[in-house]
């Protein structure tokens, strides 16, 4: 099958598309034609050599997908030949066909594209186990998502708002702000010209922060929360290794939790999946939620979307089609 290969690591234009095997579903599989699959940060690292697949997965790159069951594996029910499906994959969604576990295979939500569902496994099972699962962001609460204008965050402010809470974002240039507020932001923080934690402190703090820069945030991230407070570490963009002011979090009685979705057993993505079918698909059938994809191009042009995210000066998901 057709499927992204990499010469080696590093930019961009180590990836072209070349032939790999096909895959064969093991039992509780089935394999998916892919129709789409959409760019992901941590491809970007994967690329780099900073993000090897954990043990069992394909080679391939593509943690998200959409299109249709072609094969069942054994043991495999509740879903036939020839449906139309999205799914969260541990890798190999760079791909004319991938194998997934039956737990990460999802209806596309109505009144959503085949090709746009694909903008959505990941965000949407990274956004409501960590936020909703993890840190229990509650109706009326006062939330804070780092890049509201990226893939993750267009959707947490979305899901955020959708369920209720006051949703704070930040963002790097005037038309990303502007994005955050029409999708549900009360207030975007330009992180080159203001200091979030003065907005949020000013605000009473927030309940919960979901947070993609890891050290260079941690104590301003801290600084920022309400008493009782959740801050929730999903990226490293700004480094992995920070001060933490237990002080600090002693007074809020507040907490840190940091989670990699890639890395959880099968046993518990399926959980997730399950909560994402339940809760977000039918605000995203009913429009409260929507894919944001700035960008959908042929599978061929993979160096120029990896390279689009490299220079950070997209919005929203990024697509690939076969
Ligand atoms: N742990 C997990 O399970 C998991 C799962 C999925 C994603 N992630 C992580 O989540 C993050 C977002 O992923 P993505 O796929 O949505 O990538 P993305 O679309 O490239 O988004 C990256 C975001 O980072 C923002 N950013 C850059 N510098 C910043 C700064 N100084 N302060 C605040 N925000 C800044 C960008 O904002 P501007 O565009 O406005 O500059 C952009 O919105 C990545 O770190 C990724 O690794 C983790």
């Amino acid at each position: 099958m057709r499927a992204v290969v990499a010469a080696g690591t590093g930019g961009p234009e180590v990836l072209s598309v070349g032939e790999v095997a096909d895959p064969t579903p093991g039992p509780g599989e089935v394999v998916v034609d892919v129709v789409a699959t959409a760019v992901n940060r941590a491809d970007t690292l994967q690329r780099q050599g900073f993000y090897p697949p954990p043990p069992g997965a394909s080679e391939v790159i593509g943690l998200e997908c959409s299109g249709r069951v072609s094969a069942l594996g054994e043991g495999v029910e509740g879903w036939s030949v020839g449906d139309e499906v999205c799914a969260l994959l541990a890798g190999g969604g760079y791909a004319e066909r991938v194998a997934v576990p039956v737990g990460q295979v999802m209806p596309v939500p109505s009144g959503v594209s085949l090709v746009e569902a694909a903008a959505l496994p990941e965000v949407a099972a990274t956004v409501w186990s960590n936020v909703f699962m993890t840190a229990h962001l509650a109706k009326g609460e006062r939330f804070l998502v780092h890049g509201g204008a990226g893939g993750i965050g267009t959707m947490a402010i979305q899901l955020a708002a959708a369920r209720g809470a006051e949703v704070y974002a930040t963002g790097g240039s005037p038309e990303k702000l502007e994005l955050c507020r029409t999708l549900g932001a009360t207030r975007a923080i330009s992180y080159r010209d203001e200091d979030f934690v003065e907005v949020l402190e000013e605000a009473g703090g927030a309940d919960v922060v979901l947070d993609n820069m890891g050290a260079k945030y941690l104590g301003r991230n801290v600084a920022a929360l309400a008493t009782g407070g959740r801050l929730v570490i999903i990226g490293m963009q700004g480094g992995a290794k920070g001060e933490l002011d237990i002080n600090a979090l002693l007074r809020k009685r507040a907490s840190v939790t940091a989670t990699s979705l890639r890395a959880r057993p099968r046993d518990e993505k399926a959980a997730i999946c399950c909560g994402v079918v339940e809760n977000v698909w039918p605000l995203v059938s009913s429009g409260q939620v929507r894919p944001i994809v700035e960008n959908t191009m042929p599978l061929e042009d993979v160096a120029r979307a990896h390279a689009l995210m490299d220079e950070g000066g997209h919005s929203g998901k990024i697509v690939l089609t076969l």
